[in-house]
């Protein structure tokens, strides 16, 4: 197995059928393997930095009702809430005065945030704040709608593919959502010069090694700038509240085939990674990767932000998840960065 990782290194590049036999060979031994590469990857071009992202979410309405996720609209026990551009505005200086130098503005699917709303707030920002990234996570809009945020001064794009098989994709949505409708508006995106990031969740139900190595191989065609990935985590009222969660290990293991397929990429060690595990996002830079997120809304309303269950920095105690990534980088031997982050291209 150790020879289908040399390979994977020296080429950036595997068959759908090596990828599906190293994830059925995974081992501690093996994973250590490749966590070395993958790491001598990532510090040939970001050394050990890691960049920061600060997350506002900023609404949790959402119109979409994806089975896995705790704020889907059909979901009534959960508490709505929507932040006003001043909201949106405070925690950007907070966490510009924190040393943040790119935002990222995550939401559900909030009819109520219009396509005319959203970029009167990205111009706000970017007035303001003209020496950081804009980072928009809104889900799927219109192409037009896409051109205009690009146009108003957005920088980047986050919208997960959630998995790259049709068949897959149909079971973890509702009929309304499409798997083409998602990729184009990914390669859309990408043509009107995003930075564009895509992900997938790891043990999401019925998920196989076959669906993840279609994944990696849908990555490749596209050419992300980011990769968001992270453990699947049930959440108490969806209909998946009683499906197994995703495994620890396989997500490290990804992460680390993520750093050798993409060297540069932008890969974060994310949210649901430090859920599954105290110490999941140190293990995720030790993996490969090299973004952490830390979350940035008001804690008033972050407890509500709850797409899975027991979501971390959801309480008082954790007002300065900055400082707390702070901690934890340095003690892995890693240094949290202030600037734009751009991924190296
Ligand atoms: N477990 C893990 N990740 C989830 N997401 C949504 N619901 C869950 C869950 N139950 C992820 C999706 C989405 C991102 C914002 O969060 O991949 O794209
Ligand atoms: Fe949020 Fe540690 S990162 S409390």
């Amino acid at each position: 197995m150790n020879e289908l990782i040399d390979k994977l290194a020296q080429t950036q590049l595997l068959t759908k059928e090596e990828i599906v036999l190293l994830i059925n060979g995974i081992t501690p031994q093996l994973s250590e393997y490749l966590f070395s590469k993958a790491r001598k990857v990532r510090e040939n071009y970001y050394g050990k930095d890691v960049y920061v992202r600060g997350l506002i979410e900023f609404t949790n309405y959402c119109k979409n009702d994806c089975y896995y996720c705790g704020i889907r609209k059909s979901n009534k026990n959960a508490c709505r809430y929507r932040l006003t551009p001043e909201e949106i505005m405070e925690c950007c200086r907070t966490g510009y005065d924190l040393g943040f130098r790119t935002f990222v503005l995550q939401g559900g699917e909030d009819p109520e945030y219009s396509d005319e709303k959203i970029i009167e707030l990205i111009w706000a920002i970017k007035k303001d704040f003209p020496d950081c990234a804009l980072t928009l996570s809104v889900g799927e809009r219109m192409y037009e709608a896409y051109a205009a945020f690009f146009g108003a001064g957005a920088d980047r794009y986050l919208l997960r593919h959630e998995t790259a098989a049709p068949e897959h994709y149909r079971r973890l949505h509702p009929p309304k959502m499409s798997c083409e409708d998602r990729k184009k508006a990914l390669f859309n995106l990408k043509k009107l010069g995003f930075q564009t990031g895509a992900g997938f969740m790891v043990g999401s139900p019925w998920q196989t090694p076959e669906y993840i190595a279609e994944d990696l191989l849908f990555l490749k065609k596209l050419q992300p700038d980011m990769i968001g990935i992270g453990p699947f985590l049930p959440h108490h009222d969806t209909p998946f509240a009683e499906m197994g969660k995703g495994s620890l290990e396989l997500t490290l293991f990804l992460l680390g085939m993520l750093r050798l397929l993409f060297p540069k990429v932008l890969l974060p060690a994310t949210t649901a990674l430090g859920t599954i595990a105290p110490d999941g996002r140190e293990r995720g830079i030790l993996a490969g990767a090299n973004v952490v997120m830390p979350n940035l809304s008001p804690v008033s309303v972050r407890k509500k932000y709850e797409l899975y269950d027991n979501k971390i920095c959801t309480g008082d105690e954790s007002a300065q998840c900055r400082s707390c990534l702070e901690g934890r980088m340095k003690s892995i031997g890693y240094n949290i960065v202030v600037s734009r982050g751009d991924a190296l291209r």
